[in-house]
């Protein structure tokens, strides 16, 4: 029987540190917030929590863009919080994982410092990508060209998100070094995994800079800016660095879909799991997708990691169940009964809704004031950049937890409904490790069992207009809409 990893056995939750608790009053969230919430965390059935990225960083995208990675932003505390937040989760069972961003460092890293004013041959010259004329027709991810001339070198060199996100060499071996480094600092000071920011866009293979792009209806595609020949190396000595150490979870965002690309970069020497976006950045509601979804990654041998919430996407309770609690209950029920890693994103539980952009002024987010700049720069009128950048914006989930609203649950609010649905995921192998039976979905209605460890749990979920319709026997939790029909039921079978 396979044996399972301690991390295939929790539910993880996602904590947006600028945005999640503020421990000392200043407004922002901190390592001290994160710490005093732990016991909320614990109460809650949470295993563990993977930290966005707290290092000193000027925060052009919000400390994706890391200019000390061997420290805490003062604006988060200091590592000796770090070191407390580690001791004290690590007492009450719960495991750190943290954000690592190794495709880029901030423009203020002493590595790009260095690295501009330095002429060919010099050591950090080589950490980044220069070139002398712009050699393809490249984008970044957050609109405009990937390629910025900087004044002090005479030279352009490559993002693939913001000018001030420079992308890192990994065909250069001292940048290699470098970055495991990185890694063995926080291994040795206890983090229990990393969640790899954005690894299959490293920068491995030169050769592909001399690759157009191709341009389908006038929009640049990414095809030979991410998934370059090389990746999978570099990736496996990530991973021998860090399964060196025993116990230790290695998770990355892959922003693909499509199974063959997310396959190659999981399993024994690679990465134990990604994150995968077939699920994650459903547009709608859509119980069959959902379905064939989980059979394709069965098909596929794919254990996935299961989310519908980040601090990259509009809120899930927006996004998907047009803020209809039961729509949110029956989700939470997916998300902690079917097979994989599931991992919540803070405040989906309450539920906390997507923050209301009124006018240019309230975009922060760097994506969306790219995509505001470009139109302006286009000669649209404000109105209409606007209206462009709201659909790349990410500020929607990046608002302050509301405390005020975790008081003890009312037995049918929607956190009450997490707290019973991670207690009976925690409490029953079956829902974790067990495996599916009886997949069935047919217009908004979806149905699996869960088998294993001598039991069968069957899930009902109907996010339409008919209502579960079986006998409501063996229950384990029944979630009904406002005006008390079925909507969903998970039962023993
Ligand atoms: C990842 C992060 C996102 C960030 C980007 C660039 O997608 O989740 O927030 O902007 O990488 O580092
Ligand atoms: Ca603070």
């Amino acid at each position: 029987m396979k044996k399972f990893k301690w991390y295939e056995n929790v539910v993880f939750y996602e904590i947006y540190v600028p945005s999640f608790c503020d421990g000392n009053g200043d407004g922002i969230g901190d390592l001290r917030g994160v710490i005093l919430k732990l016991p909320y965390l614990k109460k809650l059935g949470v295993g563990g929590i993977w930290l966005t990225p707290f290092y000193p960083s000027p925060k052009a995208d919000n400390g994706y863009d890391i200019s000390d990675y061997r420290n805490v932003d003062p604006e988060y505390g200091s590592l000796s919080d770090f070191d407390e937040l580690l001791e004290t989760a690590h007492r009450m069972g719960i495991r750190v994982i943290i954000d690592m961003v190794l495709n880029h460092t901030s423009d203020r890293h002493p590595w790009f410092q260095e690295s501009r004013k330095q002429r060919a041959g010099g050591k950090y010259r080589d950490y980044y990508i220069w070139e002398k004329e712009v050699p393809n027709n490249w984008e970044s991810f957050f609109d405009g060209s990937a390629w910025e001339y900087d004044m002090q070198a005479g030279m352009y060199y490559y993002h693939a998100f913001s000018r001030q996100q420079v992308c890192l060499n990994w065909s250069c071996e001292a940048v290699v070094r470098e970055c495991l480094d990185i890694l063995a600092f926080w291994l040795e000071r206890g983090a229990d995994g990393f969640r790899l920011d954005v690894i299959n866009f490293l920068k491995t293979d030169r050769s592909a800079l001399r690759k157009e792009n191709p341009v389908v209806d006038g929009i640049i595609q990414h095809v030979y800016d991410k998934n370059q020949p090389g990746v999978i190396d570099a990736v496996r000595r990530i991973s021998k660095l860090v399964h060196s150490y025993p116990e230790k979870y290695l998770l990355g965002e892959v922003g693909e879909e499509d199974m063959e690309l997310l396959h190659p970069y999981m399993g024994k020497g690679l990465l134990d799991s990604v994150f995968q976006f077939n699920l994650g950045s459903m547009r709608k509601l859509d119980a069959a997708y959902m379905g064939e979804q989980i059979v394709k990654m069965e098909a596929a041998g794919i254990y996935p990691t299961l989310f519908f919430s980040s601090h990259d996407m509009s809120r899930h309770f927006n996004r998907l169940c047009e803020k209809e609690l039961w729509k949110a209950k029956l989700l939470a029920a997916f998300l902690l009964t079917a097979k994989g890693i599931p991992f919540l994103y803070q405040g989906e539980e309450l539920p906390m809704e997507d923050e209301v952009l009124n006018g240019s002024g309230d975009l922060k987010d760097i994506q969306g004031r790219y995509g505001f700049e470009k139109k302006k720069k286009e000669g649209k009128s404000d109105e209409e950049a606007f209206f462009y950048a709201l659909e790349r914006s990410r500020d929607y989930s990046r608002g302050m937890m509301d405390w005020n609203r975790v008081n003890e649950p009312e037995s049918d609010s929607l956190l009450h409904v997490y707290q019973r649905l991670l207690e009976l995921r925690n409490s029953h192998a079956s829902l974790r490790t067990g495996s599916y039976e009886g997949i069935d979905f047919s217009g908004e209605s979806l149905y699996y069992q869960r088998v294993g460890n001598q039991e069968k749990i069957g899930v009902y979920l109907n996010f339409g207009k008919l209502n579960v319709n079986v006998p409501v026997q063996n229950v384990l939790l029944e979630i009904q809409d406002e005006d008390g029909n079925l909507k969903g039921l998970i039962r023993y079978e």
